[in-house]
């Protein structure tokens, strides 16, 4: 009964406050991060954050999230304990004199190795093992070869060339993204970060600004790139001044200090985009196919990569 009482006296005086947690909550409800399979047979050999055994796909996907994972191998307990390519490729080497008894161990490998970064488009870091598949939340379609991976955060694209916020926007409509959500003090920093190690041709005193996904509608109604109010956020990193008393509803451009600015949406200035993440793949081909050294069962390699592939 007393914390029906708390209950409504909370409702009572802090009817704003809750709606606004009901109205966040919604936000994230919507927000889906999936993993889905990319590769069949093959595994990334990107820095490993966490790995763990586990019963199925379902609970290694689990464990990466709560990992903060940005991909994953999973290693399906049907599958054999060893890795038929490495098995061919020592067939004819002969120095090695590899025989086939040493790698008939028993499974003491964890079947779960969650990545903080996925691949990019060019699957550089991709090699053949038939006890994996590897699983990403950017498997539809890969995310473009120069987005720089913030590991655990996600994908992002600096654009040099100066927009006004709405052509910026655009432009990362165009990209399969968004403008950078910064709602966060590691978001905020990291991605300050992509204007500091940009400044290598221009070493001008001039303040680095890129636009990201923080702009008002009506004066002091912040919102962020996923429409969310920005009072669904604790953190700020406004610059003193900022945002000004007097003007006009405007944009929030990061620096290369860390910091918020508030300034004219119509005036151009760099940005970054973040990349959607986004599945399934209809490449993908069914990953309860047997492995096979010979045809392996990725239906596309890298060369066969089309953009037209990946067109919805
Ligand atoms: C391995 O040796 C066989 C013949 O013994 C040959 O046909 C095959 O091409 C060789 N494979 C590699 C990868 O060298
Ligand atoms: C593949 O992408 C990585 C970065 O994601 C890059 O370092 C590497 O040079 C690229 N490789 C090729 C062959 O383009
Ligand atoms: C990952 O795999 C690629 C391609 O097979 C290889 O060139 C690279 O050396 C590997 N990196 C690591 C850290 O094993
Ligand atoms: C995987 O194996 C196939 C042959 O079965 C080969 O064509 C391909 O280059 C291999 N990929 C890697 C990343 O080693
Ligand atoms: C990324 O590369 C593509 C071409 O491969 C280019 O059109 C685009 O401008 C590049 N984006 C950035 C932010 O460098
Ligand atoms: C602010 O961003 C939203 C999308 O998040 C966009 O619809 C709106 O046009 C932007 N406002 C200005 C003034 O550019
Ligand atoms: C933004 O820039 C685009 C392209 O240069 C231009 O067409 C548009 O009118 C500009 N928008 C505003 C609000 O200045």
């Amino acid at each position: 009964m007393r914390s029906h009482r708390v209950f409504y006296f909370i409702l009572l005086f802090k009817f704003a406050e809750l709606s606004f947690t009901k109205l966040c909550e919604d936000y994230q409800s919507k927000l889906k991060l999936e993993f889905y399979p990319l590769r069949h047979c093959q595994r990334s050999n990107k820095t490993i954050i966490a790995s763990t055994n586990v019963k199925n796909v379902k609970f290694c996907a689990s464990y990466a999230r709560a990992h903060r994972g940005l991909a994953f191998n999973f290693s399906p307990k049907s599958r054999e304990d060893k890795n038929y390519f490495e098995i061919e490729a020592n067939k004819n080497d002969t120095k090695k004199d590899v025989d086939d008894k040493s790698l008939e161990v028993a499974r003491d490998f964890d079947n779960c190795e969650v990545l903080a970064c996925p691949e990019n488009r060019n699957f550089s870091s991709i090699v053949n093992d038939t006890r994996f598949d590897y699983y990403t939340m950017y498997a539809y379609p890969p995310p473009i070869e120069n987005a720089t991976c913030i590991p655990s955060l996600g994908l992002f694209l600096l654009y040099k060339e100066r927009k006004n916020y709405s052509a910026a926007y655009s432009t990362c409509k165009s990209v399969k993204g968004q403008l950078a959500h910064i709602a966060s003090e590691r978001r905020t920093n990291e991605i300050s970060k992509l204007l500091l190690n940009s400044d290598k041709l221009s070493s001008t005193s001039k303040e680095m600004l890129a636009f990201v996904g923080l702009n008002e509608t009506t004066r002091g109604k912040f919102i962020t790139s996923n429409s969310e109010p920005l009072e669904c956020f604790d953190y700020r990193a406004f610059v003193p001044g900022h945002p000004p008393e007097i003007r006009k509803p405007s944009c929030v451009a990061l620096t290369d200090k860390a910091s918020w600015k508030v300034i004219s949406c119509i005036k151009k200035v760099m940005f970054v985009c973040e990349i959607f993440a986004n599945g399934p793949n209809p490449l993908v081909n069914n990953i309860h196919q047997k492995c096979s050294t010979k045809h392996p069962n990725n239906r596309y390699s890298v060369k066969q990569i089309k953009k037209s592939d990946f067109e919805p």
